[in-house]
Order: C-alpha cells, then structure tokens, then sequence
C-alpha cells in the first residue's frame, strides 16, 4: 500500500519538476533545444515584439556572405499544400553591415548566436568566416553549402562530395569557432555528405535545408517564381526531414540540429528521437511569429506528461526495431 502510494508520489513529483531541457551542442551551450532556422527569424529584432529572445536556445541568423546581396526579382514566394516555395536569393547586407548593425543588438541576450555564413566561391566562404573569428557574442557557424560555386561552373557545393569536403575543409581551417555543416537533402545519399563533414573536421550537422521545387500557373503557363524554381519547405517536408535525420545520426557521431516543417512541441520530438541535439522552427514563424515559444512549450509538456525529466535522454530513442 505504502509504495503503491510513494511510486505516486514519484510519478506526480516528477509531472511538477521542470525537464531539463538544456544541450551541450558541439560545445556551445543551449539553455534548450529550440532554435530558429535560418533566413526565417532575420536577425532577431524583427522578432522581438513577439518573442523575448531570452527564452530561446539560441538564434541562427540569416545567411550572411562576404558583400551585400540584393537576392532574385519578385515574385519570390510561393504558398504550396503544407509548405511554401522560397527564391529569396540569400538577400542580405553582407558581413560588415552584420557586425556593425545587427551583432550589437543579438550580444544583448541571454541566448546562444549561431551565424549563417554562405559564399559563391571557396574564398568568399574562408572571407566571411575569417571576419566572424573571435568575434564577441558568437557562439558558433553554421555553413550553408547549398550554394553554386560560380567558380566551377555553378556546380552546387552541397551536391558534390569532393566540393563539400574541400569547402567544409578550408572554413574548418579558417576560424576556431564551432563549425556546423548545413546539409543540402537533394542528393540520393546524404549520410555521404555527413561522412564528408566529417571528414572535414566539422563539429556538428544542420539538417534539412529546403527541398527544389517548382510550381507552374498553368493560366498564364509560366513559373510562380521569376527564379522558376525554388526551395520548398514547411510541413510538407517533415517526413523527409525527419527520415535524413535519423539516417544521419546512425552514420557519424557528430551532433545533430534537426529541422524541417516543426510547427509543434511533438514534431520536434519526432527529431530529436529520430536523433537530433537541437532543432530549428522556420517556416511556422510566418505562419505564427511566436511558433519557437510554442514548440519549446510543448517540448516541456509532452516530457512533463511522459515523466521524463531529461531531454538528452531521449536524443536517438526511436524504438526502429
Ligand atoms: C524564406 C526562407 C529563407 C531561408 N534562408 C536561408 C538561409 O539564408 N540560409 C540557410 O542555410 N537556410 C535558409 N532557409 C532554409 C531554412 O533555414 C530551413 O532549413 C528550411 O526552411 C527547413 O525548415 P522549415 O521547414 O521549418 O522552414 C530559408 C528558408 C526559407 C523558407
């Protein structure tokens, strides 16, 4: 009778103690798990009416390059069923205008800032991630690889394995900050890709970025986007998302910040058991600005109702059989 009563009491005990949700991702610190995809939450402050950037685990910030970039012509945004088309063209001010105008703001939080960085050539990638090395506030890169490299033909760097390992190996090189490897999904095999990362002596992986697409208005037989194709993401990607996760994290034992139509607390748990660190909400803050609140609070309420008081616990755990 007497334990019948204290298992309980352990059982509403730990319904009422706060999970511990915080990640040691590749040495960067995380209070939780919840970050923000990038190109989806700008720098933050276009956020911060909405959300108390506080609160986060920490902010990826829009893909930032050597020089200004004025990004494609309009139209550059297509809703699909589930999801949404983006040729934005990686529009943004370029590195100085980063550090000078958008870092002073994101240093003022308690929250871990990882930098975006892309490039169309090796050097303007080593250029853009030289300039970011020790500065204060900077937690760590993430390293958009699918980019073209105009240098080669246009050949995309995230789609070609000796590309990406040359990449990924000269910006390892290049900073001594966290280099986190953002994997393209359009390839056939993309634990090759983790393999190269790897390889390449990167500390952690970001997966999925958006899938090609393209959508046609058939009245007027041309493309919804001027760019005629574009990256597709949102919840029609999740499935994908969450299957390249879990393929990832059985092939190296790097740690993994999974992403990929999150709208929910239970579509990030999906990842993290699949086998993701951390997590990323992109496309769910256009559609709800405060989506990183209310994943991050479901995260907690789903552990609380399971009596799991640890998230890196649950890291990997699907039961696949
Ligand atoms: C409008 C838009 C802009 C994006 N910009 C970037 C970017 O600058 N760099 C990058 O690596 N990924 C970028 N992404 C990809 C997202 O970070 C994310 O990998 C992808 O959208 C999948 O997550 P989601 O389905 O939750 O949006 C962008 C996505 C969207 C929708």
């Amino acid at each position: 009778m007497r334990s019948k009563k204290n298992s309980e009491l352990r059982t509403l005990h730990s319904a009422l103690k706060r999970p511990d949700l915080s990640v040691n991702f590749a040495g960067i610190r995380l209070k939780n798990p919840v970050l923000t995809a990038s190109g989806t939450f700008g720098y933050g402050s276009e956020f911060a009416d909405f959300v108390d950037l506080n609160k986060l685990g920490g902010v990826i910030v829009k893909g930032v390059s050597l020089r200004p970039i004025k990004g494609n012509p309009p139209p550059r945004i297509w809703e699909t069923p589930s999801g949404m088309l983006n040729a934005i063209g990686l529009e943004n001010p370029g590195v100085d205008v980063f550090l000078d105008e958008k870092m002073p703001y994101l240093r003022q939080f308690d929250t871990a800032v990882i930098v975006n960085v892309f490039g169309y050539s090796l050097e303007e990638y080593v250029g853009v991630v030289e300039r970011l090395d020790g500065v204060p506030g900077v937690s760590g890169l993430e390293v958009n690889i699918s980019c073209p490299n105009v240098k080669a033909g246009g050949i995309v760097f995230g789609t070609n394995l000796k590309a990406a390992f040359e990449l990924l190996s000269a910006v390892r090189k290049a900073t001594t900050l966290p280099v986190i490897a953002k994997l393209s999904p359009n390839v056939t095999d993309i634990t090759e890709f983790a393999r190269a990362a790897r390889d390449a002596g990167c500390d952690g992986l970001s997966l999925i970025n958006t899938l090609l697409g393209m959508a046609i208005d058939v009245r007027c037989r041309r493309p919804r986007l001027a760019n005629c194709t574009g990256g597709l993401s949102g919840p029609a990607i999740r499935p994908v998302a969450v299957r390249m996760v879990w393929q990832v994290a059985q092939a190296v034992p790097l740690p993994i910040i999974g992403m990929g139509g999150i709208v929910t607390g239970e579509d990030a748990l999906e990842f993290i058991l699949a086998g993701a660190s951390a997590i990323a909400v992109g496309t769910a803050n256009f559609v709800n600005p405060r989506a990183t609140l209310d994943v991050l609070s479901g995260i907690e309420s789903t552990l609380r109702e399971q009596g799991a008081g640890n998230l890196a616990d649950l890291v990997g755990k699907v039961d696949a059989g």
